[in-house]
Parts: structure tokens; sequence; C-alpha cells
């Protein structure tokens, strides 16, 4: 690859925030025709990066430099203009509009004449640029009404409509089902052959070996190296990333299982969630699986009082007990951990201490009911160091904090209410593989002081190597249990599938 003159160089990159260097003097290169992962640990730049090459953030320092051609990115506009475009980890369409109104989003077609938008026009064009990405979604579809595998997609028609050479996706796949996640790589193939080149970040590495050339490794804001897809294996990319060999992904730990904690017996939400039983136990780390769609969130939240239960009951401690609202639920000590933290758990304009402390306030209250605010800031402190939480301080407003980070905010934020039965969704979507060890040993930690964990995962790696027992759901209902001696791919696979 070496002899052809790349597309894309990026040479020297830095950028600092204010108590943050984000980057120091990074290279990045990109061929046309090339899928190039960015790869890093959270807060290692990746995004940052990608928004200085899309005019997002103007850099301190470096060289960017297109066909060999040095040029000056001054913003969105002109980075689109010379044919690069971002697709960011939070997408940006807009629900009320149409799929063909997002994709001409600031490129509307107006009439000479009449000035007015000219719908057919635009229609009939995101037609075509849907199909040539084999998308036969109705251009006239309300976007709400659509899924996020759709959406994603329209981001990709609406990169085509602005003549695209390089298309970055932030973390494309961390909302998609395995079914839309193949959609979405076929149709990267489909760009690739086209000539186009897609700089590509995920935390999952077997999509990074499913799709990708080239490897661009970053770390704490510096440039570890490049290699090629072919010649690496999972565990070198790994040491690249967090600078020393990861012993052991899932730490397991056998605890004394004693009281049962949590019964749920018969439990029905409509027809999501159908007669539905099980236990855990304190001590214990309770598995759900299933595929996307199963009802495994909808029974979490049915537990935790956020969704009216239609029928069944739930017995805490062997007490029955009533949970109406998600306050009832964490009177109770059952704590829910959302698996969409970005649009329940965060916010955007506090900070990292407000974020984690929010729900908890009154812990810290002394018999005044004044707020013992250096207990609060020992207890923050004690997290951000726990979960390695990147952040200058704690202080910082939680939208400056990188998309893995914010995660771990939330997690502390749960974490200290110090529940008796954690319910966690999805726990480390978008979590690098070190800091995903330090969630399950927090996890295990929590097993040992008699806690009861249950977790959401579609992460079946995860879910083997964490749980003590698995419960598998399909269209709603239970279909099986397995223990952990009988944890295979296959025998979860054979139960969501509902054979
Ligand atoms: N606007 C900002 N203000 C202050 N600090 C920032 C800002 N944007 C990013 N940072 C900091 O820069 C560093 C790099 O963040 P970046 O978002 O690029 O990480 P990332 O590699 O994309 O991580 P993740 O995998 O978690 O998404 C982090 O320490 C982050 O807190
Ligand atoms: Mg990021």
């Amino acid at each position: 690859m070496e002899d052809k003159k790349p597309l894309l160089e990026m040479v020297g990159i830095s950028k600092s925030f204010p108590g943050v260097k984000a980057l120091q003097d990074v290279n990045l290169k990109v061929h046309s025709g090339e899928v190039v992962a960015l790869l890093g640990e959270n807060g290692a730049g990746k995004s940052t990066l990608m928004k200085i090459l899309s005019g997002v953030y103007k850099k301190d320092e470096g060289k960017v430099l297109i066909e060999g051609n040095e040029v000056d990115i001054q913003g969105i506009k002109h980075a689109e203009s010379m044919g690069i475009t971002i697709i960011h980890q939070e997408l940006s369409v807009l629900p009320n509009l149409t799929v063909s109104e997002n994709i001409f989003l600031g490129n509307e077609k107006f009439d000479k004449g009449t000035r007015r938008i000219n719908k057919a026009w635009m229609r009939e064009r995101s037609l075509g640029f849907l199909e040539q990405i084999g998308c036969n979604i109705n251009p006239d579809t309300l976007v709400k009404d659509i899924n996020v595998g759709e959406m994603q997609m329209i981001e990709i028609a609406k990169a085509l409509t602005k003549n695209s050479g390089i298309i970055i996706m932030d973390e494309p796949t961390t909302a998609l089902t395995d079914v839309e996640t193949k959609n979405l790589f076929t149709v990267i193939r489909k760009l690739k052959e086209k000539g186009m080149a897609v700089i590509y970040i995920s935390h999952r590495l077997d999509e990074i070996f499913q799709i990708c050339d080239s490897i661009t490794v970053l770390r704490d804001g510096k440039y570890v190296g490049d290699v090629e897809t072919k010649s690496v294996t999972k565990d070198d990319l790994i040491t690249m990333m967090v600078g020393r060999k990861l012993e052991e992904q899932f730490p397991y730990k056998e605890v004394d299982k004693t009281k049962t904690l949590l019964k749920v017996d018969n439990i029905s939400l409509k027809d999501k969630v159908r007669n539905v039983s099980f236990e855990v136990k304190a001590g214990e780390i309770l598995g759900i699986a299933g595929l996307m769609g199963a009802g495994r969130t909808e029974l979490a939240k049915t537990i935790f009082g956020d969704y009216k239960k239609s029928s069944g009951e739930i017995c805490i401690d062997g007490q029955k007990v009533s949970i109406n609202s998600p306050k009832d639920a964490i009177s109770h000590g059952v704590c829910y951990l959302s698996e969409d933290r970005k649009k329940e758990g965060l916010i955007l304009g506090m900070s990292v201490r407000e974020n984690m402390t929010i729900s908890n306030l009154k812990s810290y209250e002394n018999s005044l009911k004044r707020i013992n605010k250096k207990a609060e800031k020992e207890e923050v402190d004690k997290y951000i160091k726990k979960l390695s939480v990147k952040t200058p301080h704690r202080e910082q407003l939680i939208k400056n904090l990188s998309g893995g980070n914010q995660q771990k905010v939330i997690l502390a934020k749960w974490l200290m209410l110090s529940p008796k039965i954690l319910i966690i969704d999805e726990p480390t979507k978008g979590i690098d593989v070190g800091a995903k060890k330090e969630i399950y040993e927090v996890l295990n930690e929590l097993k040992s002081a008699g806690k009861a964990v249950i977790m959401i995962s579609s992460d079946m790696a995860e879910i083997i190597g964490v749980s003590d027992r698995v419960i598998v759901m399909h269209e709603g209902k239970l279909t099986g249990e397995l223990k952990r001696d009988e944890l295979t791919q296959e025998n979860i696979m054979k139960y969501a599938v509902g054979i």
C-alpha cells in the first residue's frame, strides 16, 4: 500500500483543550477504496482527530494533506466541499422530517421561480442515493418511524449527496442489531468499490477484523502506529491500545450464593413481556440474553417500575413489594442502568461531580440538611479512580468527556446508590477493552458484597464470561436457563431464536 499516494494524510496533529492534551503529534494515512480503523481506549482522541478532519474543531498544530496538497480546513462546510463527511457518535437526523428532507438537510433544492423547496426533485434524488446503497426505504417516511439502522443509512445517503470521498463513521454500530450491522458492512463494501474511503471507529475488534483494511492505533492522544489488519491478532491490537498485555479479559469469581434477593413471578407487560418468572440470589450475576427486541429491556423497565406491569408479582428479600415507579424501586434497593444512557442518564450542562451525585445527594446531608461537600467530593474522586474516568478534574462539564467516559460517569452514579439489586442494560456499550475489565471487577465486587446483579447484554463473550447463570428470552418469553458450566454460544443462540 505504501507505494500508492494516500488520498488523505494527517501529519503531526496536536490539539489541546483547557487542562487536556487531547492529541499530540498524531498521524493518519488513508488511501482511496480503503477502510481504515481508528482504534484506542476511551478518551484516546479518536473523535477529536475526526472532528478536526471534518472541520468541527481547529487543530493547534500539524498538517492535513489531500492527494498530497496541504489544506487548511476552515469549518464543516469547507470540509464537506473537499469531500469529507462525518457521521457522529450521536446521529443527527431530525425525527419530524421525512427521509428525503433529512438527506438534503442544509442542501435543499429551491425552485428558481417560486423559491419554494422542490420536494419532488429531492425525493427523486433521494431514491437514487438510497438505491446506490441498496436501501429500499420510502423517502416520504418520517424519520421518527424508522429504526436506528435505517437512520444510519440515511446519514450515509446524506454523505453521498455531498459527493464525499471520505466518510468518517464514529462508532456506527453501537445501537445496531446484528442484521443491521451486516447491512452496514455491505454498504461499506459498496462505498469501497466506488473508490471511496471510510474511517471507521469502533471498540468491537471483531468488526474491525471483518471490515477494515488497516488500523491506526492511538493511546492517550498519541500515535502508536498503523498496521495492516491481516498482519495482526486481537491480542496485538489490545497490547497496542492499552500499552500492556491484558490477561484474563473476563475476571470471574465464585461467591457463595445465599438468600434469594429478587423473585419475579409471572410478570407480563402486554404482549412485550409474557409470564416471566425468575429468581436472583445474593452473590450472583444473572445474565439475560436474547436477540434485540426479545423484550429484555422491557422486562427490566417493568421490574424497575418504568412501565406498569399488566400482571405478576415481585418479591424482594422474601417480601412482596409494590413497585409503581422508579422511585419505589430505588427505595427497595433496585437500580436500573438504562442502555440508552445518553438519553436517560446524562445532564450535559452539569459537571462530572453533579452527574454522579445528583440522585444521591441526600446521603451526604448532615443533621442540619446541609450537604457534606467534602464527603461528596471524596466519593466522586473514588469513583473517578475506580473506573479510570478520563477527566482533568471532577468539575469538568460532562459534555467535554469522551463518549466512553460519559458512560462510566453514569455507571458510577448508580453504583454510588449501592443498590441491593442492580439491573444493568448493555453495561459496556461504547467502552474500551481495558475499561470493560474494570467494570466486570466492579460487578464482581458487588457480588462479593452480597448484592445481586442482573446483566442484560448482547455481547456473547461478555455474557458467557461474566454471568453465574443466564436466562434467555425470545419474543417476550423466557425460553431457557443455563448454568455457568452450560454456557456456550450455541446453547444461548438455540434459546434466543426460540427453538
Ligand atoms: N470540547 C472538549 N473540551 C474539553 N475536553 C475535550 C473536549 N473534547 C474532547 N475532550 C477531551 O479530549 C480527550 C479525547 O477525547 P475523544 O472524545 O477524542 O476520545 P475518544 O477516543 O473518541 O474516546 P471514546 O472511545 O470514549 O469515544 C478526552 O480526554 C476528552 O475528555
Ligand atoms: Mg469518541
